[in-house]
């Protein structure tokens, strides 16, 4: 059967870091409420020439570099974003001409924070079903431009970046032993869209809009939705928390992601943590932690690793997969 195998990973981050202490002159808040509440030390902020397009492209020229692979290679591009560069076109068009590539075809995808998660189960299914053959799966975000700087329980959580994967079609056998993605899970319930949102639209008020958050009530259900996917893809591939070799989740906060490795019974060793860095930076979280654990030597060929996120929606998925 056919498995979808990553073949390359990379990411990029604006230039400019902005810590916590920043804020304390722009909003009545701490370093330490910070730190302590959410385990956010520092995020990147994109100058006006980075664009979730311009970030997008590094990130996807460092996972073909990974791959040795050359932009002509690849036939479509999946793009998870919330903050296009424009209403339309599709910001991946955009990536796809930036990076030279006339053929195939490219398109956004939008499930706010596990718009990353969404995409690599759409991918897979691309590949599986044999429309094409390499994909690259790009999350990239540039959420500062949605935040109110005035409202101190949004704005010192979010952050700006990209990440992306190279994947391309290779034989399995139908196994758990397979390299590739071996089970996806992914759910939403838009009762919920009001606890998570941005208050504008093109549709609506003629405006980008800012961010607005019940952070309280976001944090309530994170937990039980990010383990009731998890578990769903453990059945999937009939495997348990103790075969995982990693376990790379969206990067909210990390209250949210200590809680949920303890409910399901992930060794806090096999955790990788990268929103100490790069705050939530929604759908380009999780290929950011991917890329810096893979970037490390953590994360080796063979590896069974687990990706979640849970965002505005709400929606929540977990792909499961084989290095
Ligand atoms: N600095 C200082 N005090 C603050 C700040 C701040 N930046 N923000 C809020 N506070 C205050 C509040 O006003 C409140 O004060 P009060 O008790 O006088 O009313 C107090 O701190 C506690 O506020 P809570 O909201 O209860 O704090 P909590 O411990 O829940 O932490 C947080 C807030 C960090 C937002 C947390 O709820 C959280 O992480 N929620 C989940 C967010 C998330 O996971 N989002 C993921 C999806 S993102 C996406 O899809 C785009």
């Amino acid at each position: 059967m056919i498995r979808s195998v990553i073949r390359g990973v990379g990411s990029a981050l604006p230039r400019r870091v902005m810590k916590n202490a920043e804020f304390e002159r722009i909003v009545d808040t701490s370093d330490e409420w910070i730190v302590q509440r959410t385990g956010i030390r520092q995020r990147h902020i994109a100058e006006p020439d980075e664009t979730t397009a311009s970030l997008g492209e590094a990130a996807a020229r460092a996972a073909l570099g990974d791959a040795g692979m050359d932009p002509a290679e690849i036939d479509l591009i999946v793009l998870a974003t919330s903050t296009p560069n424009n209403t339309f076109p599709a910001t991946a068009v955009e990536i796809q001409e930036r990076l030279g590539i006339r053929h195939g075809f490219a398109f956004d995808l939008q499930a706010v924070c596990s718009g990353f998660v969404y995409a690599m189960g759409t991918a897979d299914l691309y590949l599986r079903g044999g429309l094409a053959r390499r994909v690259l799966v790009i999350g990239s975000e540039t959420f500062s431009r949605l935040l109110d700087w005035t409202d101190r329980t949004t704005c010192v959580l979010f952050g700006d970046g990209a990440g992306a994967v190279v994947l391309e079609a290779g034989e399995g056998n139908g196994s758990v032993s397979d390299r590739g993605i071996l089970a996806a899970s992914l759910r939403s319930d838009g009762s919920h869209k009001e606890k998570l949102f941005v208050d504008g639209g093109a549709s609506t008020t003629g405006t980008i809009g800012h961010l607005r958050m019940e952070g309280r009530e976001v944090f309530k259900h994170a937990v039980a939705m990010i383990t009731d996917v998890v578990e769903s893809v453990f059945a999937k591939a009939g495997i348990t928390a103790s075969d995982l070799d990693w376990f790379v989740p969206h990067q909210a906060n990390k209250r949210i992601i200590d809680a949920s490795a303890r409910k399901l019974g992930i060794a806090e060793e096999k955790v990788v943590v990268t929103v100490d860095l790069h705050g939530n930076t929604s759908a380009a979280s999780v290929p950011l932690a991917l890329a810096a654990a893979v970037a490390d030597g953590r994360i080796k060929k063979g590896h069974l690793v687990l990706l979640e996120a849970m965002g505005g929606g709400f929606t929540w998925g977990a792909v499961l997969l084989r290095w």
